[in-house]
């Protein structure tokens, strides 16, 4: 589904290690927005919906939490809990967010400004729309 995990560069150093993204370099766009999603309470899910245009970097700054993508047909799941490391998200995935430890600081990378109508919040109508895609 071309949804991967990409390594950041680990720049380690007695004094703390460091690790950087650059848009268009390490991940492959531009970055318009970024959010934190915090304090999430046990058992509380996230982001059960698909972006018809973004697309989005995942990182854990802290904690852990699960990201489950499915594109219509396929799915995975992605266990986040490092800081060297995120998950690149394509356009028309539906993904949700779960699992959240208690401590988890999850950082998204977005190449979009945020847009309600870029969302899709119903998961049938994702699988019409991405059968569409499909179809041509
Ligand atoms: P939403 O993306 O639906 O959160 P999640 O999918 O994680 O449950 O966003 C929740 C609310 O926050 C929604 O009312 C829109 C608002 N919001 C913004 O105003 N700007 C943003 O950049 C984001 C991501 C959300």
């Amino acid at each position: 589904m071309n949804a991967r995990i990409i390594d950041l560069p680990k720049i380690m150093d007695p004094r703390g290690n460091l690790s950087v993204i650059e848009s268009l370099v390490q991940i492959p766009f531009e970055i318009k927005r970024t959010y934190l999603i915090y304090d999430v309470p046990g058992g509380q899910v996230r982001g059960a919906h698909s972006y018809r245009s973004q697309v989005e970097f995942i990182i854990s700054l802290s904690g852990s939490f699960d990201v489950h993508l499915d594109d219509g047909s396929e799915k995975e799941v992605f266990s986040m809990n490092r800081s060297y490391y995120g998950l690149f998200v394509p356009n028309m995935i539906w993904r949700s967010m779960k699992n959240f430890s208690t401590n988890a600081l999850c950082l998204v990378l977005s190449s979009t400004l945020f847009d309600e109508k870029d969302y899709i919040r119903d998961y049938e109508l994702f699988l019409k729309e991405r059968k569409s895609l499909r179809e041509g």
